[in-house]
């Protein structure tokens, strides 16, 4: 932990001083107000400043419902995430296809039934209800709740008594074979932290000393728990594991047995997160170098992401990584190279943003996506201060926004996404 932050507050450090080197007598020192190209905003009101949700979408976590208030709290409010029904239905589908693929061997114990555990990030986040919504869709073993499958844990399930799934089916080859999920648990630490991938690591090892020969996949809402149950069991009883995300650990354990993992084109997310920020303190269309190029020639295609107006929302498509194509995808910390050139410091003046992760210990954000938008933010000449949460209380964040008027702009991550509010009242005052 405490490592962690050391290593945390030296690549601010470190990136503090790429930006001051890189834009030529540019001090980059936010106690230095007399620089000219990094002024601190000052004249505009915080509640005008741009502000960016990403990867934690305002909305109330038990009906999924937006919450426009925060998403459209001024005129350069924006959301970036990914399309989590796509990649939930990909997941899922690579999982099926995998099954049917493998049906030779894929049951371990022979009994007919291809038994799976599945670890669930935050029952309260609508990117994993989508995951274990679209699990349950491709493998049969989802029963409709309020008119959409139930993403609800079950415990444990061998006996197949659960009300929350029922049992599915796979045919191959004539052959049919029933699919249970064996069992489902949120994987949330004594704490409060959700996504917890130690604790994911433990409860494989519970379910499969009571029952591990029945278990023949292993599917994760994402990679951190995926791969904490890998190393603790799967990958020495060869029982193949799906994730999301695509962090480099999970794409390099493909060549030893993780099944696959869907990249949410983290790279296009980050860029995206600090490019609605750029534009809007340029004051350009917020299309800028999104649909439309730049004039340094940064430009995304559509088939790698969306906008919808409506919900103020960017969304990034997905793709399944797999034994097939993974050799493609082994640094997911490169920046996508449509969106990769630097901007001209003249007409793109360096501006100060702040930015915080909800949990400095969430494997795909502390992997991924921070390494990510520190190699974007100084192709876009932004100063970003970097804040680590503890996954747990929002207030651990908040109250390292104490003075918000010494920013350009925002972008937030939240720990609970009913909790826009707690960010907002403090740009309001
Ligand atoms: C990622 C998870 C991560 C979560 C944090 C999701 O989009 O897939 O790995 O823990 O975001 O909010
Ligand atoms: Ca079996």
């Amino acid at each position: 932990m405490r490592k962690k932050v050391v290593a945390l507050t030296m690549s601010v450090l470190l990136s503090l001083s790429m930006v001051a080197c890189g834009s030529g007598g540019t001090t980059s020192d936010s106690q230095d107000t007399s620089a000219p190209a990094a002024d601190s905003g000052a004249s505009v009101a915080n509640k005008d400043k741009p502000l960016v949700w990403f990867n934690r979408q305002p909305s109330n976590s038990s009906t999924g419902e937006l919450d426009m208030t925060a998403l459209s709290f001024n005129k350069d409010t924006y959301y970036v995430g990914f399309d989590a029904n796509q990649g939930a239905e990909l997941q899922g589908t690579m999982v099926r296809d995998y099954i049917e693929k493998n049906i030779d061997t894929i049951d371990r114990n022979g009994d007919g039934i291809i038994g799976y555990v599945l670890a669930i990030g935050d029952i309260g986040h609508n990117d994993s209800i989508a995951r274990t919504r679209g699990v349950r869709k491709a493998l049969g073993t989802g029963v409709e709740k309020d008119g959409n499958i139930n993403s609800d844990p079950i415990g444990t399930n061998t006996d197949a008594s659960s009300k929350i799934v029922q049992d599915g089916s796979i045919e191959v080859g004539g052959k049919t074979y029933v699919v249970r999920e064996l069992a489902s648990q949120e994987m949330k630490n004594s704490a409060g932290a959700t996504w917890d991938a130690a604790t994911a690591g433990n409860a494989i090892g519970t379910w499969s000393s009571s029952f591990g020969k029945d278990i023949d996949v292993v599917v994760s809402n994402n990679d951190g728990m995926g791969m904490s149950m890998f190393n603790a069991w799967s990958r020495d009883n060869k029982v193949p594991t799906f994730g999301y995300d695509a962090n480099n650990d999970a794409v390099a354990a493909i060549a030893e047995g993780y099944g696959g993992t869907i990249s949410q084109h983290a790279d296009v997310q980050a860029y995206l997160t600090l490019r609605v920020l750029r534009n809007a303190l340029d004051g350009v269309d917020v299309d800028t170098g999104i649909g439309t190029a730049d004039e340094a020639g940064n430009v995304l295609s559509s088939d790698v992401y969306v906008y919808k107006e409506d919900e103020r929302s960017y969304y990034a498509l997905n793709v399944a990584v797999t034994a097939d194509n993974y050799k493609d995808f082994t640094d997911s910390t490169k920046v996508y190279e449509p969106v990769s050139k630097q901007l001209d410091a003249s007409s793109h003046p360096t501006k100060k943003v702040w930015l915080n992760i909800y949990n400095a210990s969430d494997n795909f954000l502390s992997s991924t996506y921070q390494p990510l938008l520190q190699n974007y933010d100084d192709l876009l000449n932004l100063e970003v201060d970097y804040i680590g949460g503890d996954g747990q209380t929002e207030s651990n964040i908040t109250n390292r926004l104490g003075n918000p008027s010494q920013y350009d702009a925002f972008a937030i991550n939240m720990v609970k996404t009913d909790n826009a509010a707690s960010y907002t009242a403090l740009l309001n005052q």
